[in-house]
């Protein structure tokens, strides 16, 4: 009777090696989003490296893109590019590889040790291509370039070809400063020993940078119902934003653009629509450090947009922070009514590839967008 049990053994042996195997590779499958978890882990159970991203949804699925960090004090320097991740269901998120790889091209302005921040991807339906913007430092430069750049690709993931980078609107002024706005921003530009920090929202950068083009940072990217696509970025010297229709193949910006709460120094900006209006939220300005964030309504992109405040009840804590946090996109949730999700980054700048992500849903009252603290939450909250 040894010969039969010898083969039990084995058989079981068998058995529990295939299942240790099955279990090794099976993925954990997230129903929530967990605010409270410093690491959300991809289909390998690497933490998702998509910082300062943004997200675009495809036939059912939603890609998230975002900035390659990669760890220790250089970490937000960009050496690999922009990581894109798929997910069904907003939770659950494969790794899809990078979608903008940096060149190895010394002379490109796109090389190895750039600085490439806030990528987002829009879709052009007349050209059927991917466009992604993003905000882009050249090497060992600091942040003193302040270019927006474009690159364009057949599939979503990529691979992403890129075109180029370039301050914005060179010799146009925009289409909300009047000819007595100019002439008073140019005689305070032409007064020595003016700081122009202080005279940012009469207007002194735009003159200063009317020729070479205006300066570009924090950026976003919005398409409105009607497929016109809008490029919002921080400009002059991050005191003001400046919104930017993009050209019809969205591979370049039109002239028409305008100033957006001058001299407010608004960063990080993300916009969505509502029942006919649009929002954006944005953060102040203190570099890698949270502060409170804002929001505005506007009833059009070029219209005049009017400040809401701080979007966050919570603890002071929460309110002074934006829960830890700089936003950087909003959802719009598909399959449910008025569905926005807060996409946030909690950066960690002396060790930039371990940035957390908080997503809050947002709330609304009398027409003015919330955030409140939900440590962990699913999409049935849109269901109430
Ligand atoms: C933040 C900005 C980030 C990054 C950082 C650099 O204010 O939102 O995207 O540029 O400054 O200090």
């Amino acid at each position: 009777m040894t010969f039969p049990i010898r083969i039990s053994i084995t058989f079981l042996y068998l058995v529990y090696l295939v299942y240790a195997g099955i279990t090794a590779f099976a993925q954990e499958t997230y129903h929530e989003f967990d605010n409270e978890n410093p690491i959300w882990s991809d289909n390998e159970g690497i933490h998702i490296n998509a910082h300062g991203g943004g997200i675009l949804r495809v036939k059912n699925r939603y890609y998230w893109f975002g900035e390659h960090k990669s760890s220790g004090q250089n970490g937000n320097k960009a050496f690999t590019g922009v990581h894109v991740y798929s997910s069904p269901d907003l939770y659950n998120w494969n790794d899809e590889g990078i979608a903008l790889e940096m060149l190895t091209d010394v002379d490109s302005k796109l090389q190895k040790g750039a600085i490439v921040e806030r990528p987002k991807v829009i879709y052009n339906n007349n050209t059927g291509k991917y466009v992604m913007w993003f905000h882009h430092e050249l090497k060992d430069q600091g942040y003193s370039a302040a270019l927006t750049g474009v690159a364009v690709a057949d599939n979503v993931t990529g691979p992403y070809t890129y075109l180029d980078s370039f301050r914005i609107h060179p010799g146009v002024w925009p289409l909300n400063f009047t000819k007595e706005q100019r002439e008073k921003a140019e005689k305070l530009f032409n007064q020595q020993e003016i700081n122009l920090n202080d005279y940012a929202a009469e207007g002194v950068f735009l003159i200063r940078d009317f020729n070479e083009g205006q300066m570009s940072r924090d950026m976003t990217l919005f398409v409105d119902d009607d497929g016109t696509a809008y490029h919002i970025t921080a400009s002059e010297n991050n005191r003001t934003l400046l919104i930017s229709k993009l050209a019809d193949d969205y591979l370049s910006l039109t002239n028409d653009y305008i100033r957006v709460f001058p001299g407010g120094k608004n960063e990080a900006p993300a916009v969505f629509k509502r029942k006919g209006k649009y929002y954006m939220i944005t953060s102040g300005l203190t570099g890698w450090n949270p502060n409170p964030a804002r929001s505005g309504v506007s009833d059009s992109m070029l219209g005049a947009w009017k400040s809401l405040g701080n979007p966050v009840q919570g603890t002071q804590e929460q309110e002074k922070t934006t829960f830890h946090s700089q936003s950087t996109f909003i959802i719009p949730v598909a399959g449910y009514d008025d569905a926005y999700i807060f996409m946030a980054d909690r950066w960690k700048p002396k060790n930039a590839i371990e940035g957390e992500y908080i997503w809050l849903p947002i709330e609304f009252e009398d027409g003015i967008p919330i955030l409140k603290w939900y440590a962990q939450w699913d999409l049935s909250f849109f269901e109430k």
